[in-house]
């Protein structure tokens, strides 16, 4: 998909000539016929651009893209292409004030509206990267070498890094479909959007995907799991949907973070299937260890390259009695990245539903975060070469 149009105009005969043209062009079309219903469709979907007939019943299209560029929020801004009926510059002045891109005069030559339209998209990308559409983004996917080591707050905060900071478009999953608790850590209450909506539906489709997405105030945008354990085998049935969802899913977001359950079966040996990355989350004790050896070995035996894993130390300063470098020869591959413990930051977050990446990006956790980020953000296979120039010895 090359991106989503939203096109408005009173008549069906242009509704219907513009809309094949951009079609056409491989666009995907949405249509509203004035004002009103195009306002309420713009807030609900958001398109990557508005083509506008300004020759609208009841407030005009001038006044419309006044609406839009009202509810913009700062920084964001959808690229607006007036059409009008006249071909002075008055008309043009007009449109551009009202705060459009780019006027044209009908009738539309369909060449000229697709260069307009392909011009405006690209400029506008470039100057708005964060805004731009994936057409393919990474998965990430989280994974706990056993329960309890901060695999959640690990994903939840390196999903905000990654957008806040990184300025990445980010989905991240509550893949812990029976015991998440995303919902607890950003203290979301009771919304009863999740994942079940998309899993559940006969076939997992992008309009269905796209309504069962909730955003979070740090505009990270989420799939929860679902808010009652009733739903749980509902979802389990439905598992090998969460495939179909995570495929789509990379097709609207920059990044795609999955915070996996602990279990280590099919489902999680699929997902490591379509992921770019595989963070293995542990502590240093030797119950992680073992379990990290298990997921090495495994990895190896379906022919998973080694570089797509990720090994994450977390509360790597706490006393556990093993140090880095001897998890490190036992595994025979370096820890990647190291995170420190900071367990008053951590559970104050928790119980204030504020992650940390968000109240205090600045502290040491918060920079352990966003170096994780950065790594996760970088293919994979560079990201081990940079590793291994820092583990080098020095000659
Ligand atoms: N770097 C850290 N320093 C201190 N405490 C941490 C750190 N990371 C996580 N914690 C704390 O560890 C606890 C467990 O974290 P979390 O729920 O993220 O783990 P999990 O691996 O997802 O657990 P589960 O197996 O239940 O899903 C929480 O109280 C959290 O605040
Ligand atoms: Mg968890």
């Amino acid at each position: 998909m090359l991106a989503r149009i939203q096109l408005v105009a009173a008549q069906p005969a242009i509704q219907q000539q513009l809309g094949n043209m951009l079609r056409h062009d491989g666009y995907e079309i949405i249509t509203a016929a004035d004002g009103p219903a195009a306002l309420h469709q713009w807030t609900a979907e958001r398109p990557d651009l508005v083509v506008c007939d300004n020759d609208l019943r009841g407030p005009s299209g001038t006044e419309l893209v006044i609406r839009i560029r009202q509810a913009e929020g700062s920084g964001a801004h959808t690229p607006i292409i007036l059409l009008g009926g006249g071909t002075d510059v008055d008309a043009k002045v007009l449109a551009l004030r009202s705060g459009a891109d780019d006027y044209l005069a009908k009738p539309v030559h369909p060449q000229e509206l697709s260069a307009r339209v392909r011009g405006l998209l690209t400029r506008f990308q470039r100057a708005h990267p964060q805004q731009r559409r994936a057409t393919s983004g990474r998965v990430v996917a989280f994974y706990g070498a056993k329960g309890g080591v901060g695999t959640t707050t690990l994903a939840i905060n390196t999903a905000i890094a990654a957008h806040r900071e990184l300025k990445r478009s980010v989905c991240l999953v509550d893949a812990n479909l029976q015991f998440g608790d995303h919902r607890v850590f950003l203290d979301l209450g009771p919304d009863s959007r999740s994942i079940v909506d998309a899993v559940s539906a006969s076939a997992v489709d992008l309009d269905m995907l796209r309504s069962s997405v909730v955003r979070h105030e740090t505009g990270v945008e989420l799939l929860l799991a679902p808010s009652s354990p009733e739903h749980a085998e509902l979802v389990s049935q439905s598992q090998h949907h969460l495939l179909k969802v995570v495929e789509i899913l990379r097709s609207l977001y920059e990044l795609v973070i999955l915070d996996m359950d602990e279990r280590f079966d099919d489902h999680l040996l699929d997902v490591i299937g379509i992921a770019d990355r595989l963070v293995v989350v542990l502590t240093a004790d030797l119950s992680c260890v073992k379990n990290v050896r298990l997921v090495l070995e495994t990895m190896s035996q379906l022919q998973v390259p080694q570089e797509r894993l990720m090994l994450v130390l977390n509360r790597a300063n706490a006393f556990t009695g093993i140090s880095v470098k001897s998890v490190e020869n036992v595994l025979k591959r370096p820890i990647e990245h190291q995170v420190v413990n900071d367990y008053r930051s951590a559970i104050s977050a928790l119980n204030s539903g504020t992650p940390f990446m968000a109240k205090r990006p600045d502290s040491a956790l918060g920079k352990d975060v966003l170096e994780l980020a950065r790594l996760i953000d970088k293919p994979a296979a560079a990201t081990v070469a940079l590793k291994a120039l820092e583990l080098s010895p020095v000659r």
